[in-house]
């Protein structure tokens, strides 16, 4: 039996930052300052992602260029590097996005690039929790559940079939 099947996912749509709560609007400042931080000589699009861990406490965390340019790292990488290498028993809970041009922050609310996907993916199967994906734009702010949403099908650990801890 052949089937076509669909799959969608709702998200919130904010707009003006201040309709957020307060948790999120943190959040979301501290990924426009961790933008200020960005080294992108190459590309001048400054990213800056945070990292909200159940602890309540905030990794914020940049893209970082580099002159062989596969070997640069982006802001969503970065954090979870940071939150995962300095606190790996604290989950996080929520992550923020925000990015920045010459003129500013972008209008439009950034994306998580797919392999930034698959690094988030991997930390929603590693701690068992779901993150809430914040992305923001200078008014315009999105919010989405969990990586699920942004990376349907995904190939994780259960794929290998094996026992991790
Ligand atoms: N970038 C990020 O930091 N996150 C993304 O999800 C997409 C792109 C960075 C990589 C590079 O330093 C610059 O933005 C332009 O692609």
């Amino acid at each position: 039996m052949i089937r076509t099947k669909n799959i969608s996912f709702s998200y919130t749509e904010y707009e003006k930052t201040d309709e957020l709560d307060s948790n999120d609007l943190e959040l979301v400042s501290a990924a426009r300052e961790a933008a200020l931080n960005a080294y992108a000589p190459y590309s001048k699009f400054k990213v800056g992602a945070a990292v909200r861990l159940e602890s309540g406490l905030i990794v914020q965390g940049a893209n970082v260029e580099n002159a062989a340019f596969p070997s640069g790292i982006c802001a969503e990488r970065s954090v979870l590097s940071n939150s995962i290498s300095n606190h790996s028993i604290d989950k996080p809970v929520a992550l923020a996005i925000a990015s920045m041009t010459a003129d500013g922050l972008t209008d439009y609310p950034p994306s998580p690039c797919g392999s930034c996907r698959q690094v988030i993916a991997e930390e929603e199967s590693r701690t068992g929790n779901k993150i809430r994906i914040i992305l923001s734009g200078k008014n315009k702010i999105l919010i989405i559940d969990s990586i699920g949403s942004l990376l349907p099908l995904q190939f994780n650990r259960k794929n290998l079939e094996i026992n991790l801890p």
